[in-house]
């Protein structure tokens, strides 16, 4: 007797009706056995429920891992070394969770002896050549699947066929918003969203308060580096977990982390994002500024640079890419020297850098100060002005005589 072996899928499961819808899909186009799986990167959503919907769908097993650690620890930390920011805006919070999934999705296939990875992505976005790609870059040999890219129904269309096979629909009116969150940050789209000339409603945000409501006194915060590594909050010893909650908690509460984008995507489109973001940008300006304390003017200099491409590689779904390896090596020989604490204070919606000092803070009071203390040797200035500015006057003296 022939038994007919089923072919094993894994899917990154979200537990919205797209992903859930796949789930069947997959089931009757490929004969399919379906593995769910599904990440806690601190989207602070109920992920049992995920679960168990998966498996109410059909899944054959449904996997949760708890990847906030990992997903700090190896993407948000060298992301914050080289500044990541996308188009001076965008912090990457949704780029840089793709990887990590990918990297999930592959390690369940290689387990479970799966031969296709499967994914919720549309045919427009930027997740589904991060997903892709990072998977083509861990195991060449999986095929990929994106189910809502082969199917092409209307919303109603979708709808019907979750009747139809006893998936559950969402009841509620739904959100008209596309939400995607993690610890780094919240991405919203679509509905009025769409029209980049259209005020971001009030409802859109869930974790920055509006302005009207922020305190009408300042906090400040002084955070503290080991080398590059935030580590404490107020001189007290913080995870680097329950301290990004805690900076989205206390930046939110001020109204800060709002960020208004109309960005290039890399399928070639201009698409209007907001996003919520409070301890990624908080981080980040705190970094550069102790960074710049700590580091001589050519490395301020040349660094942004590269930290130009890194963010545009991450958000173009370069993460497990030789380039993004060279460019790690280089902020981490930096990140070494970032040590040292940072004041900021945060007021409706601002977030100021007030202080900053170091050990290794190469800022030397002799040499800068204007009163009697002063150590700096103005005479050097006059040879040094000489020689500086000889191209300009060679130059100038020439054309003066043409
Ligand atoms: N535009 C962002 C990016 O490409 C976020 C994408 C997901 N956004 C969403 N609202 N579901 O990284």
């Amino acid at each position: 007797m022939v038994l007919d072996k089923k072919k094993k899928v894994v899917l990154a499961y979200s537990g919205g009706l797209d992903t859930s819808v796949a789930i069947r899909w997959l089931q009757e186009e490929f004969n399919a056995e379906v593995y769910a799986v599904t990440l806690d990167m601190g989207q602070g959503k109920e992920l049992e429920e995920v679960q168990k919907k998966a498996l109410a769908v059909g899944a054959k097993e449904a996997l949760v891992f708890d990847v906030r650690e990992e997903f700090l620890n190896q993407y948000v930390l060298p992301a914050l070394w080289a500044e990541a920011i996308y188009e001076k805006k965008y912090p990457l919070a949704t780029a840089l969770s793709r990887p990590l999934i990918a990297k999930y999705l592959v390690k369940v296939a290689q387990e479970r002896g799966a031969t296709m990875i499967a994914h919720g992505c549309t045919g427009k976005g930027n997740d589904q050549v991060r997903i892709e790609v990072s998977v083509s870059a861990l195991a060449p040999e999986l095929e990929v699947i994106a189910p809502a890219r082969v199917w092409k129904w209307s919303r109603e269309e979708e709808i019907e066929y979750a009747n139809a096979n006893g998936i559950p629909v969402p009841v509620t009116t739904e959100s008209p918003y596309s939400i995607d969150q993690n610890i780094w940050g919240r991405s919203i789209e679509c509905g009025v969203l769409e029209d980049p000339w259209v005020e971001p409603p009030e409802e859109v945000f869930e974790w920055t308060k509006d302005l009207r409501d922020t305190p009408d006194q300042p906090t400040y915060l002084e955070i503290g580096f080991d080398q590059g590594i935030p580590k404490m909050l107020g001189g007290q010893y913080y995870s680097l977990l329950n301290l990004t909650e805690e900076l989205n908690r206390i930046g939110g509460e001020h109204g800060f982390g709002r960020v208004d984008h109309v960005e290039n995507r890399l399928v070639g489109i201009k698409s209007r994002e907001i996003y919520e973001c409070p301890a990624a940008l908080i981080l980040l300006e705190a970094y550069r500024d102790l960074e710049n304390l700590v580091t001589p003017r050519e490395v301020t200099h040349f660094k942004p640079y590269l930290e130009e491409r890194y963010s545009q590689l991450v958000y173009e779904g370069l993460w497990f890419s030789p380039l993004r390896d060279a460019l790690d090596a280089f902020m981490e020989k930096i990140a070494c020297r970032v040590t040292g604490v940072v004041r900021v204070k945060l007021y409706k919606g601002n977030l100021s850098v007030v202080g900053r000092k170091s050990d290794y803070s190469l800022y030397d009071f002799g040499l800068a100060t204007y009163d009697k203390e002063d150590m700096f040797d103005h005479r050097s200035s006059e040879g040094f002005i000489k020689l500086w500015g000889l191209p300009t006057r060679t130059s100038a003296i020439v054309y003066r005589k043409k």
